[in-house]
């Protein structure tokens, strides 16, 4: 295997502080006013062109309704069917009209890079709490470990204490030599890209389902692996979605 830069990059990102690098204060009134402040470019040579922002359709009353409103997690009202069209839309396949198969998701070079995983803390239905693969091409759950999740499990998983309320978690996992073995660590972006790609159609199936899901950064990557069966090298968390 070529000693690829994006393996050390993704290596030394999974601990949080950097190697000591970086220090998040939990308390927030600790933050400087440059981590909260929302910036903007504004390029002054000429006057603005003003758009119109005044139209109603499907995709953007979905967007203005998705947020990441951590209070309303504990209301999400979660079924295996509301599951089932959630996984299909994040990246599942579907046949186009000349028989060929792409999925609801893009991927650079269709290389489809990332795995899904469920952890649910919770049963759903006939589904029994634990860790689940989403399978594509039959676009079916299988088990990885059936489990409990106490509050201290959940919060050694990821550290938002919002999160232990909810139900689980969506994990985006990738396979990285899918894209790298043709694009080198270039591949690696295209593969974080895909990700954002299929997070965003989860916020949005999420919105569309009356659900909140809720991006989360805060995961103990090497944990979570752990729990995925993962060997957190050829095949590495990239993304966790609490709901
Ligand atoms: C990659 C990513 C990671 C995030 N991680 C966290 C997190 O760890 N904890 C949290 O409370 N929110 C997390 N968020 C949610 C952001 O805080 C939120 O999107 C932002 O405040 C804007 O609010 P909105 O999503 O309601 O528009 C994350 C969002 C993204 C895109």
């Amino acid at each position: 295997m070529r000693p690829f830069l994006y393996k050390f990059f993704h290596r030394s990102t999974k601990d949080k502080t950097e190697g000591g690098l970086i220090k998040i204060p939990a308390d927030i009134t600790k933050w400087p006013i440059s981590w909260k402040t929302t910036e903007y470019k504004k390029i002054p040579f000429f006057d603005p062109i003003k758009l119109s922002d005044n139209f109603n359709t499907e995709l953007f009353n979905l967007l203005q309704k998705r947020s990441s409103d951590r209070k309303s997690l504990p209301d999400n009202f979660v079924t295996l069917e509301k599951i089932s069209k959630i996984l299909k839309c994040a990246c599942g396949e579907i046949k186009r009209k000349d028989g060929t198969i792409h999925r609801t998701a893009p991927s650079g070079g269709a290389r489809y890079s990332v795995e899904l995983y469920l952890i649910l803390f919770k049963n759903i239905e006939e589904l029994e709490s634990g860790v689940y693969h989403y399978e594509l091409q039959t676009h079916s759950l299988e088990l990885v470990e059936r489990r409990s999740f106490s509050s201290d499990d959940i919060l050694s998983y990821q550290s938002d204490k919002w999160a232990v309320g909810g139900f689980g978690m969506i994990c985006l996992a990738s396979v990285f030599d899918r894209a790298t073995r043709k694009y080198g660590s270039r591949g690696y972006r295209y593969i974080l890209l895909e990700a954002g790609h299929i997070g965003q159609n989860i916020l949005l199936s999420g919105v569309e389902n009356g659900l909140t899901f809720i991006p989360n950064g805060s995961s103990s990557d090497i944990r979570v692996e752990g729990l995925l069966k993962l060997d957190g090298s050829s095949e590495s968390l990239v993304y966790t979605i609490s709901f």
